[in-house]
């Protein structure tokens, strides 16, 4: 579960164990990882460019003067796009390079311009592995943070025996599971957030829609990402790129929300901060509707759309352990919350002003109410990140209680 949506930068160098990779990608993916491939000259030699984008579905990097690829920016690109590097096979060469800061290839700038966690699983000879110079190029390595699994001992493919041997794929899998499962409080939990308006077609051409921008909601999956949670982010259309590490569901209608929001069950947590439109088109037009001459405008019926919030509160066995809305008021924002709390049956309602003065609804920053059966806590005027990361927090902490109540 550590791995659902989590982007995994796999750069494969020239080793015999580069086939190895193959496997590791196709486990990866399995475990819900989104791992893309850089390849160097020398993993070409091993593993064809094809065989990694069939597995990966992706395109292969491996040109660092590309001029047709982001102006000769993607090592930039590359790096920031991952939320781990793995370096598998990890030669002495490119260890080498790596200690000294040489960025000769779109592997090794890729290296040295990234921010992200790097795992290397080192594969070479058992004299290259045990050489000083690369045993010292390690070292350095390591004190810089760098994550090593393997090598280990046996049969080597130059007919020599010992130190060397690239961790097995099952090994590599568990060490990058360990580094995101260490990863916060919430590690291991999985938490399902709603975003964003809902479009309720007329026709083929309109819908009734919302001012909702996604923002907080599109936050909120982002915090609860960095506090280490598997997280689902159902969203309504919205302007906004998908938040690393987010398995992001794309929706338009309500009632393909709700869908999707059952889809994603089981979670620990579900937050609910689309925007959801209450009503959709009774009727929807299969054609564009028409101006007729002299006729009077056109009447909508309107039929209510599914509660999700509510339906999340009341799923059984399959509710999530907590459910936190929001209320979005113009006016008496702790009565209707706390009425909305009542009426939902869910553990939270996150209250807030979107009456326009407020400038809430497409602003950067919010002031909320969290408004639960034991009182309501006020927080000032937060940017809407900040928010997500008070709120996620307050729900890492809520989660270990009920655990620990139990
Ligand atoms: N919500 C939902 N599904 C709906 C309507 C709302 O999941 N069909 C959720 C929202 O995501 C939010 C909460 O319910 O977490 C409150 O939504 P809001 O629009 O403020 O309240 P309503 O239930 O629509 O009540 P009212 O329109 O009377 O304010």
């Amino acid at each position: 579960m550590a791995l659902v949506g989590r982007r995994v930068l796999l750069i494969v160098a020239g080793g015999i164990a580069a086939y190895k990779c193959l496997d590791l990608i196709r486990r990866l993916r399995e475990r819900g990882a989104r791992p893309r491939c850089v390849l160097t000259r020398g993993g070409a030699q091993f593993v064809t460019p094809l065989s990694l984008a069939a597995l990966t579905e992706d395109r292969v990097y491996d040109d660092l003067f590309s001029l047709t690829e982001d102006n000769g920016m993607s090592h930039i690109r590359l790096s920031r796009e991952a939320d781990l590097v793995v370096v598998a096979p990890a030669t002495a060469d490119l260890m080498a390079k790596m200690a000294t800061g040489l960025a000769d290839d779109l592997a090794s700038t890729v290296l040295l311009a990234s921010d992200k966690p790097i795992l290397l699983a080192p594969s070479m000879n058992l004299f290259m592995w045990n050489h000083p110079a690369t045993q010292a190029n390690l070292a350095t390595l390591r004190r810089r943070g760098v994550l090593q699994v393997g090598p280990g001992a046996g049969d080597l493919a130059c007919g020599e025996v010992g130190d060397g041997r690239m961790a097995e794929v099952g090994d590599i899998v568990a060490a990058i599971e360990a580094h995101f499962g260490a990863a916060g409080p919430l590690a291991g939990r999985r938490a399902l957030v709603t975003s964003g308006p809902t479009h309720e077609p007329i026709d083929p051409v309109r819908f009734i829609a919302n001012r909702s921008s996604g923002k907080q909601g599109h936050a909120i999956a982002a915090a609860l990402e960095r506090l280490g949670a598997a997280v689902t982010l159902v969203s309504g259309p919205v302007a906004l790129p998908d938040p690393p590490g987010v398995a992001v569901v794309k929706v338009e209608t309500a009632v393909e929300m709700k869908e999707a929001c059952f889809a994603a069950l089981p979670a620990d947590v579900a937050v609910c901060a689309a925007a959801v439109a209450d009503w959709r088109v009774a009727e929807q037009a299969q054609e564009k509707r028409k101006k007729v001459e002299g006729a009077p405008p056109p009447t909508l019926a309107l039929t209510p759309n599914p509660d999700i919030l509510a339906g999340l509160a009341a799923a059984g066995g399959r509710r999530p352990r907590l459910v936190v809305g929001f209320a979005a008021e113009t006016e008496n924002l702790i009565g209707h919350a706390q009425a909305k709390l009542a009426r939902k049956g869910c553990d939270l309602i996150v209250a807030n002003d979107v009456s326009p003065a407020a400038g809430t609804f497409g602003g950067d920053s919010n002031t909320v109410h969290l408004v639960g059966p034991d009182g309501v806590e006020s927080w000032p005027a937060l940017p809407k990140e900040a928010v997500a990361a008070r709120l996620a927090e307050w729900i890492a902490a809520r989660l270990a209680a009920v655990v620990e109540d139990r």
